[in-house]
């Protein structure tokens, strides 16, 4: 019995040694995995400012400053910056998304919500994810399939938000999908292209359009299973229905009608996080119709649209709110990039939040409780001349408001595309200044009874379509927040220019809608270094460092909402290049691979004779919203949604109308407008058909 048992307990623990070393070695294995691939802890995050090599968040802070403590690459050696590697990305359309760095390893999503891990060292690619997005399903869901802002990170996960309203975790080590929630409804005129936000276990995602009608919400799920924990509404729904929250009740009061009867404000934009207060910060959009008065002739604010609202992180009750522009007729939406900050203000330390949205107004807030500390315009704004000081509400200017004026018309500073939009903006404490990119730009809003975009026909390309009109109009500008003006600003070639950089080497790093990136000393925005990329830049640019080099990484590739905006974007020569990833280091040698050439335009089909159906023609491909997706203009080029002007369909009457009306390629995301005529279709044809002649006799003439 003793021997046995002594044989016994030997093998018991043999047993127990093994079982116990292999369970050592599996668990040694995982956390080398969770260590290696996206750990982003909740301390880590936090301390996200002093961890100089990484870039983890989307604004690298979760007060979103864009700043990065590195200084290996400054002021003085910037000029001996080059590139070390290129790595295409297939993305088809443009890149829009910050990159994330975490240990040696960049996380980078695309349309179509594809997500990318690479090497940071080399570029190399370690996985590739396609969720496979459903088009097809609504006009917001083809439109959001095509954009992605941003990835996110958190304990062994990377998040992303799909055209189709999935929100997605998926292992940082192998691209493999974890979990997938059921985020909005794609069918009801929804979908989500925004970055998600993780704070302490929690993901963050907000709806992503709601142009066409579908309620802005942001809702919270359980970081490791998916599960949806919370929703905060953006609007009150059907008032006979009662409200989900005090907060909807009290912005009940602020619709004629008790309710938003086509929804409005959704949250594709910016969310950021204050950990001094556990707030959960973000912007809204407009609501539909466009039209502000046939949503609601009493003229109320329509809260919370168009606002900046605090949430508690952890429960998502309100906690306050401000609203830049109340009873929005300009769709001049506030989900633009948030800087939180402290700023020396009338001799006091004041916890700010900082934005500069569409308005073409930058706003300096209280985060600790919404109230207006002030607001100056950083371009020319016809429909405001400043904001009272004491209720924070803006002055308007007479004859702004379209649907007041006798001929439904008006001409307004800044247009829809805004003084300023999505591109992100960096805060150096250095130098106390932000910077970003504007343009003065307005645009034609005219009531329209059967406008797609709620009442109204948006022209935002008044300028015409020569470079001269467009030149002059974009900026670089370097703001001081406190003085409220600019210290120092850079005309640009073209309007519509990308996001900034700023680092501790008294740099910033700017990219241009035609194809360049730059370096400024930030301080007095002196050009340091420049070098063409051949692909036109609209997402902001990043830094790190990895095996003691810091990189800068710039996404380039514009996306198509910006180039559909401007032509000029899409047919600067030098910037129709591919969508890649370009990383650049003191002493870099490599060499750009070349970018594939866009062949000359063939001759178009005959040309209509008519200047009334051509005119009716251009009209409907405006109020139909068609430029969304094929470009102001028809001007499209590259991308999902194809050039009209080059396409082969423009041949062809009937195969035209089979698109255009019927649907035939409904599952290709080209929804078919049922209540268009055989002759509205036709006069559409003609209108791209003579955008063609321009462009085809433009080039010839070269
Ligand atoms: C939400 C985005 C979106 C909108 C809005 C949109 N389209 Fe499209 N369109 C597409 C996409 C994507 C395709 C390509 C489908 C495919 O892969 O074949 C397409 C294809 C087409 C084609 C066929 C082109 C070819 O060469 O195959 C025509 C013609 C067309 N669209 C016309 C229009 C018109 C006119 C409007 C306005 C009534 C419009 N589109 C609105 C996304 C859109």
């Amino acid at each position: 019995m003793k021997l046995n048992n002594n044989i016994c307990t030997k093998i018991r623990i043999a047993l127990v040694t093994i079982l116990f070393t292999m369970l050592f070695n599996i668990s040694a294995q995982a956390e080398e995995l969770v260590a290696k691939h996206g750990n982003l802890t909740k301390e880590r995050a936090l301390a996200a400012n002093n961890d100089a090599d990484n870039w983890m968040l989307n604004g690298r802070t979760y007060g979103d400053k864009r700043f990065s403590p590195l200084t290996q690459i400054n002021d003085s050696n910037v000029e001996q910056l080059g590139l070390i590697w290129s790595a295409d990305i297939a993305s088809v359309d443009g890149l829009s998304a910050t990159p994330l760095v975490i240990d040696g390893v960049i996380y980078m999503s695309a349309p179509f919500a594809l997500v990318y891990a690479l090497d940071a060292k080399t570029g190399e690619t370690i996985w590739q994810y396609n969720p496979n997005v459903k088009l097809g399903l609504s006009f917001a869901n083809g439109w959001t399939s095509r954009i992605n802002r941003g990835a996110a990170v958190w304990e062994g996960k990377v998040y992303v938000a799909t055209g189709d309203c999935r929100l997605i975790a998926l292992n940082a080590t192998t691209g493999s999908e974890i979990w997938t929630a059921q985020a909005c409804n794609a069918e009801n005129e929804d979908g989500m292209d925004g970055a998600p936000r993780v704070v302490n276990g929690k993901v963050y995602i907000g709806s992503g359009v709601s142009d066409f009608g579908s309620r802005g919400n942001l809702a919270a799920f359980d970081a490791n299973t998916g599960k949806e924990l919370w929703r905060f509404w953006t609007v009150p729904g059907d008032p006979k229905k009662g409200f989900e929250t005090k907060a909807m009740q009290m912005a009940s009061k602020t619709w004629s009608e008790g309710g938003a009867k086509n929804g409005g404000a959704s949250v594709w934009g910016t969310i950021v996080y204050d950990p001094e207060f556990n707030s959960l910060i973000f912007g809204t959009d407009s609501a539909a119709p466009l039209n502000a008065h046939d949503r609601d002739p009493l003229g109320g604010d329509n809260l919370f649209t168009n606002s900046i609202v605090a949430l508690d992180a952890d429960t998502g009750e309100y906690k306050w709110h401000y609203q830049p522009v109340p009873h929005d007729a300009w769709d001049y939406n506030t989900n633009m990039p948030m800087i939180l900050a402290e700023l020396k203000i009338d001799g006091k330390i004041r916890k700010v939040l900082m934005q500069a949205p569409k308005s073409g107004f930058f706003y300096v807030i209280d985060r600790t409780n919404g109230e207006f500390i002030s607001a100056e315009n950083f371009v020319p704004t016809s429909w405001a001349s400043h904001y009272d000081k004491a209720t924070g509400r803006p002055v308007e200017l007479p004859g702004a408001r379209y649907y007041r004026n006798k001929n439904g018309r008006a001409i307004v500073y800044p247009g829809i595309w805004g003084g300023h939009n999505w591109q992100p903006m960096s805060f150096n404490p250095d130098t106390g200044l932000v910077y970003f990119s504007a343009w003065n730009i307005p645009a034609l809003y005219e009531t329209k009874k059967d406008a797609m975009l709620g009442g109204l026909l948006v022209d935002s390309y008044v300028l015409g379509t020569d470079k001269e009109t467009l030149s002059g109009r974009g900026s670089l500008i370097a703001w001081d927040p406190v003085l409220q003006t600019a210290r120092w600003k850079v005309p640009q070639a073209l309007p519509m220019n990308g996001g900034t950089l700023t680092t501790a080497g008294n740099l910033v790093f700017h990219g241009t809608a035609t194809g360049e990136v730059k370096a400024y000393s930030a301080d007095a925005g002196q050009l340091l270094w420049s070098a063409k990329t051949g692909s036109s830049i609209q997402a902001g640019p990043i830094t790190y460092g990895v095996a003691g080099q810091q990189i800068i990484l710039v996404p380039v590739g514009a996306p198509a909402i910006a180039r559909n905006a401007l032509p000029e974007i899409g047919t600067a020569k030098n910037a129709r290049g591919p969508s890649r990833l370009l990383a650049y280091a003191l002493g870099g040698k490599a060499q750009l691979p070349p970018a594939k050439e866009i062949p000359l335009m063939a001759e178009p089909p005959k040309r209509f004779n008519s200047k009334e159906t051509i005119a009716h023609g251009k009209d409907l491909f405006n109020m139909s919203s068609c430029w969304v997706c094929h470009g102001q203009h028809a001007s499209g080029f590259g991308g999902t949604a194809p050039n009209l002007r080059r396409s082969p369909i423009l041949q062809s009457k009937e195969a035209w109308y089979q698109v255009v009306v019927e649907g035939v390629k409904s599952n290709k995301g080209m929804l078919g407008q049922s209540h268009l005529s055989k002759s509205d279709a036709e006069a559409m044809r003609g209108f791209v058909i003579e955008k063609a002649w321009e462009e085809y006799q433009s080039q010839t003439t070269k």
